[in-house]
């Protein structure tokens, strides 16, 4: 049973947002301001993504009972934990004594409790409050009151999602149809042996509808374009909180790569067709999933402010092809840091061109029903809507 849940619209001109969500064909680009305004950005965060479901991090991130880690999340950050009994926790990071944060944003740990580095409150791994020093037999204070606050946490194909707004619904209504396309991946089973970290001058959705496009590949991408043909695949109806479509992969060409050559084996569960095609995901508002013949990269973005998102970037490979002789997933890395690099680049260039105040809302061309799919969602989520409550229309072709 999804929510109906309403939030509060962004500080935006209700017709420039209108205009988003006229007819594709009609409609116009998200206002300016949704991409250079202070205000839009904190309302975002709050309401994209604080609102509900959000990409927090990796199963194996939190593998092992007594293992914890910290996550940008929303306006604040949040703690995942697997407790002895190798259920996953997640919670608020604030420690419930005077809200000191009860592991650094970013950092990872092994420990039997949860300790507040502040005045050492302990916790037990599944949120309760063990020992508080000094507040034993205290009158009116009861331990059980003073446990971590918990949020709803669902692990989907080696993949942590947390709801901070606790009203979301279940993650598998919100992702509607997009397990039958994710599934053969069996990303579960994949390892990342992989990782870079961008820093990108440019707002969150500029980069996501950089990703739902190849409208730019023929300009921007020469080695994309020798694997893949710019303008093969379609997008797929997406009823969810995600958009994307596949791309075909050239004759003789294998995967993703500078030569079209793979230094590893295809993933084991794919059919005929997911060994020709390599598809691109974006499921609302931080993840990229990008599934190729044998790997699966992923991007994860933390926006940092309106014109300033981290990009972590992952490739993650099956065991059997770590395990081949001579195998190297430089192949697949090398490729896509040129590709993501061209990317950024033109991302930040469009960055710096909506800081004019003459830069004004532009028409999609029949190749960006995709960021037509993602702008929809944004506008609606702008005006109120919750996006994880959404159906999301199929672009008129
Ligand atoms: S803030 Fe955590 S123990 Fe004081
Ligand atoms: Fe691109």
């Amino acid at each position: 049973m999804i929510s109906q849940t309403v939030c509060p619209p962004a500080p935006l001109d209700p017709a420039a947002v209108a205009q988003a969500l006229r007819p594709f064909g009609e409609s116009r680009m998200l206002p300016r301001a949704a991409y250079v305004d202070q205000a839009v950005f904190e309302w975002e965060k709050q309401h994209m993504f604080g609102g509900g479901w959000l990409f927090a991090g990796r199963s194996d991130q939190v593998a092992s009972p007594g293992d914890m880690r910290a996550e940008p999340f929303g306006t604040g950050s949040v703690l995942l934990t697997r407790d002895e009994g190798g259920v996953l926790h997640a919670f608020a990071n604030t420690c419930r004594h005077r809200g000191h944060e009860l592991l650094p944003c970013g950092a990872s740990a092994q420990h039997k409790v949860i300790i507040c580095p502040y005045h050492a409150w302990t916790y037990g791994l599944n949120g309760d409050l063990r020992a508080a020093a000094g507040f034993k037999n205290r009158p009116g204070f009861a331990t059980a009151e003073w446990g971590l606050h918990e949020l709803p946490v669902t692990e989907w194909h080696g993949l942590v999602f947390v709801d901070e707004s606790g009203q979301a619904g279940p993650l598998a209504d919100c992702l509607g149809n997009l397990e039958e396309h994710v599934a053969p991946y069996e990303m579960e089973r994949l390892v990342v042996a992989g990782q870079h970290d961008y820093d990108s001058a440019a707002n969150w959705k500029i980069l996501t509808e950089n990703y739902h496009e190849c409208y730019h590949c023929p300009s921007i991408h020469p080695q994309l374009c020798k694997v893949s043909p710019p303008r093969s695949g379609k997008n797929y109806a997406a009823p969810g909180i995600w958009v994307g479509g596949w791309m075909d992969l050239r004759d003789g060409m294998a995967t993703m790569s500078l030569d079209g050559s793979s230094s590893g084996v295809p993933l084991r569960g794919l059919d005929a067709t997911g060994l020709r095609t390599v598809i691109y995901i974006g499921v609302f508002p931080n993840l990229l999933l990008s599934l190729h013949p044998d790997y699966v990269m992923m991007h994860k973005m933390i926006p940092l402010a309106p014109n300033r998102t981290k990009i972590e970037c992952t490739w993650s490979f099956a065991p059997e092809s770590l395990a081949k002789q001579g195998f190297d997933p430089g192949y697949a890395i090398e490729f896509w840091d040129i590709t993501n690099r061209q990317d950024w680049q033109a991302c930040e260039s469009v960055q710096r061109g909506l800081s004019s105040p003459h830069a004004v809302p532009g028409p999609l061309s029949l190749e960006e029903d995709a960021v037509y799919q993602f702008v929809t969602m944004v506008a609606r989520g702008y005006q109120g809507e919750r996006a994880w409550t959404m159906g999301i229309p199929e672009p008129a072709r």
